[in-house]
């Protein structure tokens, strides 16, 4: 028995000798892999410890008026976007369970926005006026806040902790700046923009809406998938008011055409011109502010923009 183990043994050496086969390159491959494996479970473990301490400031400050006081000042640093990084693609037709308001007059916009709650008359003084959708990580609706210091801006994104990384962060720049009160004007929230915009605006309650760097969903079969089309250009001309903007950047030449063939195509939408584009404030906001756009310039890729102006609607459609 003995001597039948050593033979196998010194046959599969001599094998391993002929293939140039390390004889324990198994062994550490598998070693390797279990490495591998605990590494990226002690970083996730990392990354959810880093989110839960975020989430104990984000619960105190999320809703708080600028007076509340700060539980600890570390905690309300800005975040580490590798702590809340997640994979690229959500399914927008997948059941998020989300939360979302039955019809615009039930949205709590007090909870996002408390600077401007009016706690005497219990109103909110300004409405939402600007719409960043997938506005992933923020980048250029924090621009917005200083561009636009009197008007409402508000980012829709679907992914979970990429809506938390954006929450810590205006948290974060409200603390930080809360002498001068700026960021009171920024908010995002999670949510669908293709299952549930009318659910949150009022009819032409918008003069902005932004669809920057959108997720292109490559395959024919999947263009259904994407947030422009015919049907959902129609949700989004009823929030829009009358001169209202839609403002189109990406990255991928036949999103652009796409984008820009659904806008030309419905009748309530007129495309800008280039020379409009060149001087307006918000085309060059969006060409350099959001995180998308700075790898596309990190890379030297090309970017396509198409703006549209929301037309007034045909009297016999009112
Ligand atoms: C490629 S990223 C661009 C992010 C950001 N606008 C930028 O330029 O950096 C597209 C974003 O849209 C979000 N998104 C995709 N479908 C969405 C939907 N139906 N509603 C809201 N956000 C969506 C994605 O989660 C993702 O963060």
């Amino acid at each position: 028995m003995l001597i039948a183990h050593r033979t196998a043994y010194l046959l599969s050496h001599r094998l391993c000798q002929i293939y140039r086969i390390n004889p324990t390159s198994n062994m550490s491959l598998d070693s390797d892999k279990e490495a591998q494996i605990r590494h990226q479970r002690e970083s996730e473990l990392k990354r959810k410890a880093y989110r839960d301490m975020k989430e104990e400031t984000r619960k105190v400050l999320k809703h708080a008026r600028i007076e509340t006081p700060t539980p600890e000042p570390d905690a309300v640093g800005l975040p580490r976007k590798r702590f809340y990084r997640q994979r690229a693609h959500s399914n927008p037709f997948s059941d998020h369970r989300l939360d979302y308001p039955q019809e615009p007059s039930c949205m709590e916009w007090q909870k996002l926005y408390p600077h401007y709650f009016d706690e005497t008359t219990g109103t909110m003084s300004k409405n939402v006026e600007i719409a960043d959708i997938g506005c992933g990580y923020g980048g250029l609706l924090i621009q917005l806040a200083t561009a636009f210091p009197e008007k409402l801006s508000l980012g829709m994104e679907i992914r979970v902790q990429v809506t938390q990384y954006v929450e810590d962060r205006i948290i974060a720049l409200r603390e930080q700046n809360k002498d001068a009160e700026q960021y009171q004007n920024v908010a995002v929230l999670r949510g669908n923009a293709m299952k549930f915009t009318p659910n949150f605006f009022f009819k032409g309650q918008l003069s902005k809406m932004f669809f920057c760097f959108p997720d292109p969903h490559f395959k024919q079969r999947k263009h259904k998938a994407r947030i422009i089309t015919s049907t959902l250009l129609s949700e989004y001309a009823y929030v829009l008011r009358e001169g209202g903007i839609i403002y189109t950047i990406t990255d991928v030449e036949d999103l652009h055409k796409w984008m820009a063939k659904h806008l030309e195509e419905h009748p309530l939408f007129e495309r800008k011109s280039v020379e409009w584009e060149k001087n307006d404030k918000c085309v060059q906001l969006m060409m350099n502010s959001t995180e998308e756009g700075q790898k596309v310039e990190r890379n030297k890729g090309s970017k396509y923009v198409a703006c549209f102006e929301r037309l007034p609607t045909p009297e016999d459609c009112d």
